[in-house]
């Protein structure tokens, strides 16, 4: 291969893979006061004010990716406790970035 092509192949490489690293840093950290804003008109009735749980379980203190793993599970339809009829549309009712931004409010509880 000639040395240029080589060249220009390595730097497109690179700077795909810095895009791929800054797009999954934005996809890590959700927005906290708009999760807060969310959770307080949608979520509250059944988990508390303070995620402290309710009607449905303790979110408060949970890791931000375990929160975002349940609702991905909840929204793709799978049953995961004995109340998943209740959840599971309200998770449905979530843009997933409105899922990370949650996540990211509860886990900071
Ligand atoms: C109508 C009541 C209700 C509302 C409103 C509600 N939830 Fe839930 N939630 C539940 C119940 C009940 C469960 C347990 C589901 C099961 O048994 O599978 C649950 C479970 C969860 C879980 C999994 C917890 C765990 O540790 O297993 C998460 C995360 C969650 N809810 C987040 C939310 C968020 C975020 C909102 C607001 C967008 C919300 N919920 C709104 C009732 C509700």
């Amino acid at each position: 291969m000639p040395n240029n092509i080589q060249k220009t192949l390595i730097t497109l490489t690179s700077i795909i893979g810095f895009a791929a690293l800054t797009s999954s840093a934005q996809a890590a950290g959700g927005d906290a006061e708009a999760g807060k804003t969310k959770f307080k008109s949608t979520c509250v009735t059944c988990h508390g004010s303070n995620a402290e749980g309710n009607v449905g379980p303790k979110l408060a203190g949970q890791p931000e990716a375990e929160i975002i793993r349940k609702l991905t599970e909840f929204r793709a339809g799978k049953q995961r406790g004995p109340m998943t009829f209740m959840m599971a549309p309200m998770a449905q009712g979530l843009t997933e970035e409105e899922v990370k931004n949650v996540a990211a409010y509860v886990s900071s509880l």
